[in-house]
């Protein structure tokens, strides 16, 4: 179903993001028949160049980015019909503001969106800009990009500062993780079936763990990067949302806040670390040189091209949700780049059966349900079977396999695509609220301050493994082990 015309201004147009993913999904959803012909796209930086240049990036990005199967120069070029671009100095050019608004529609009956795909420490500079040049009528939405700042001090100032412009709730901020189908997956397996609820509290489950593992390294993002770490770019906002959406309580509906409403009482829920407690329950690890994929793989300072670094890319927590739910259940999170392999999954171990029937050698393995998210698509739930033979009774622990790619065959959708079209319809559910970015900085504030109280050691681990040796006797304390990934591939057995 085609959403209302609208006219989007991409600030940040040239930058990563925007051609990385911001300008293929609307390209996909304008093919897909989506968006309305009559909308407009306006790419706004500061680096000079006329429409026809901006066009042939956006056509050039896409290709670079994307496998080019899905390119239709047809298609691309109704395509470009919607788009243009503005040069704009945000900081002292009212000129450019002007012609920005002229290219702007007039009778204001289309949507308005502004979306900052810049640095956050511009977001309130753009939005007075914004709002100085009268571009930002009541109606109009702002999409906000993570970072949202670097602590709890800096989003509150964002968010004050963006708040005196735009109302909260014509704010978007993105956490592109809420894009995708899996986590949005989360929802529905939760609450789209009786069987999990009843088992889903601290009497039924031994443990949760997230993982979040990637094998690539920082990229060109080195100087972003340096200063941010792990915690703060992915525990912050990816991970911290994935365990809301795996513990919150059933919302009355998913209008966004309901949705935001349980989300952020985990948050304010979760065990405070504290400089007594954060040595127990936190890992902190930068990568060093080691191999991925058989091919050598640089060191973490060599990659960022800086000659000592503290920052960690790597970080492994133990924390506990402490309500009537969770409470006693801990909750393993961990995040790593240039890791042995890329594997983003939600992990829920099952406490083992009550009392054993059978004969005392016979192992049972408790249940186990793993949630996939990326790459190949799955929900696999862990079972005992009795292994078929006239010998004695044994046991087998076999997966019940959903997976994405035997169940749909179609492509799925970016999380931009299904986020971006999100902004337009005006759905906020899929975006954070202030009071849970905030929440999410104040638990990681208070993590952030304790490494530096107690001076934490950075741990080292080779890149192309599963991370420091320490994250591991982290849960041996525990009489725990994090999952590895042979074990829970659909092919293996635990
Ligand atoms: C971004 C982080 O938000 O998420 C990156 O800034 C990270 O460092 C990326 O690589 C991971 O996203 P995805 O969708 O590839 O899992």
């Amino acid at each position: 179903v085609p959403v209302d015309p609208f006219e989007l201004v991409v600030f940040g147009a040239t930058g990563d993001l925007a051609r990385r993913k911001l300008l293929p999904s609307l390209y996909h959803r304008y093919c897909d028949g989506q968006i309305p012909e009559d909308s407009r796209i306006i790419g706004a930086s500061r680096t000079a160049m006329d429409r026809e240049e901006f066009v042939k990036l956006v056509e050039e990005s896409y290709l670079e980015f994307e496998d080019g199967s899905q390119h239709d120069p047809d298609c691309f070029k109704a395509f470009a019909d919607m788009l243009d671009y503005v040069a704009i100095d945000i900081a002292d050019d009212q000129a450019d503001w002007d012609t920005l608004g002229g290219k702007l529609d007039a009778t204001q009956s289309l949507i308005r969106i502004f979306y900052l795909a810049m640095p956050p420490r511009l977001f309130v500079d753009i939005a007075e800009g914004l709002q100085t040049a009268g571009l930002a009528h009541d109606e109009s939405r702002v999409v906000l990009e993570k970072p949202l700042g670097n602590d709890f001090a800096s989003a509150d100032a964002i968010n004050e500062g963006v708040g005196r412009v735009f109302d909260e709730n014509r704010i978007y901020r993105i956490d592109h993780y809420l894009g995708k189908e899996t986590v949005q997956n989360l929802l529905v397996l939760r609450f789209g079936n009786i069987l999990l609820e009843p088992l889903w509290n601290s009497r039924a489950i031994e443990h949760i763990e997230i993982t979040v593992a990637e094998t690539i390294g920082v990229g060109g993002r080195g100087a972003y990067y340096d200063s941010s770490g792990a915690l703060r770019d992915m525990v912050q906002n990816h991970l911290l949302q994935l365990l809301c959406l795996t513990t919150m309580e059933p919302p009355a509906s998913i209008d966004a806040d309901d949705l935001r409403t349980e989300k952020i009482k985990v948050l304010r829920a979760l065990r405070p670390v504290t400089s007594s407690n954060v040595k127990d329950m936190t890992v902190r690890a930068q990568y060093v040189r080691g191999r991925i994929d058989g091919e050598t793989a640089a060191d973490y300072l060599s990659d960022v091209d800086v000659e000592e670094s503290d920052t960690e890319t790597f970080v492994a927590i133990h924390t506990e949700i402490q309500n009537w739910r969770w409470s006693g259940v801990p909750i393993y999170i961990r995040t790593g780049k240039r890791m042995a392999q890329r594997r983003s999954e939600i992990i829920i171990q099952f406490r083992p059966v009550p009392h054993s029937i059978f004969p005392s050698d016979t192992h049972i393995q408790p249940n186990r349900l793993v949630i996939r998210l990326q790459p190949d698509e799955a929900v696999t739930l862990w079972m005992e079977i009795k292994e078929p033979g006239a010998g004695g009774l044994r046991l087998k622990t076999l997966p019940l396999n959903l997976s994405y790619a035997d169940s749909f065959a179609a492509r799925y959708p970016d999380a931009y695509e299904r986020l971006l079209l999100d902004v337009v319809r005006g759905n906020l559910s899929l975006f954070m609220r202030r009071d849970e970015v905030e929440a999410a900085w104040r638990w990681v504030d208070g993590i952030i301050d304790a490494w530096a109280e107690t001076e934490q050691r950075l741990s080292l681990y080779p890149a192309g493994t599963d991370g420091p040796d320490a994250a591991r006797f982290m849960l041996e304390q525990l009489g725990d082990q994090w999952s590895d990934p042979g074990e829970t591939d659909d092919t293996g057995e635990t």
